[in-house]
């Protein structure tokens, strides 16, 4: 059976760590959708078109990956792609409390489709998409943080001129 897993998440914007969570799904799964959603607790620095050419140009390597945009429930969008799983990475034990209530409510809400967690590579145990914000607006390099391909796209939106 093809197993078609999703990667969900804000992407505001893409990092070395969500990128190495999808490059490690795409190698497990048939397919990967990479879904931009919207978490209603945050607010974004790229409209959600931005946030999935971002997102393309960092995983055009990978042949089974697939970009999309949804403004629904992630449990109805799994339903929708026939979806086996979604997978998340887990940085630390603060990630947990917050991914195990989604997991939880996601499974509630759509009883076929379980959630799996990759534990992150201990190299971007820190890293987060606030962060890099942050250091951008603050004039900091963030070329270890995001790759190369979008560090214009960061640094036109947030960066200072130190940049
Ligand atoms: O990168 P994030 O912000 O941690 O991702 C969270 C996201 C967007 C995956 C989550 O907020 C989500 O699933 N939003 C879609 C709406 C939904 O299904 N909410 C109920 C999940 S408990």
């Amino acid at each position: 059976m093809n197993k078609t897993v999703i990667c969900p998440g804000s992407y505001d914007p893409i990092t070395h760590g969500h990128i190495d969570i999808i490059e490690r799904a795409s190698s497990l799964f048939d397919k990967v959708i990479v879904v931009v959603m919207i978490n209603y607790k945050k607010k974004y620095s790229f409209t959600t078109e931005e946030r999935v050419e971002m997102i393309k140009k960092c995983v055009s390597h990978l042949d089974n990956v697939e970009v999309a945009y949804y403004d629904g429930l992630l449990s109805d969008f799994a339903r929708q792609h026939n979806a086996y799983a979604i997978v998340k990475g887990l940085r630390a034990m603060s990630d947990f409390e917050y991914e195990f209530q989604m997991a939880l409510a996601n499974k509630k809400l759509n009883p076929k489709i379980e959630t799996l967690f990759l534990t992150t590579n201990a190299e971007f145990m820190y890293l987060s998409s606030s962060m890099v914000k942050q250091i951008a607006s603050m004039g900091g390099d963030i070329s270890a943080f995001v790759p190369n391909q979008i560090h214009k796209d960061i640094i036109e939106r947030l960066g200072t001129s130190k940049n």
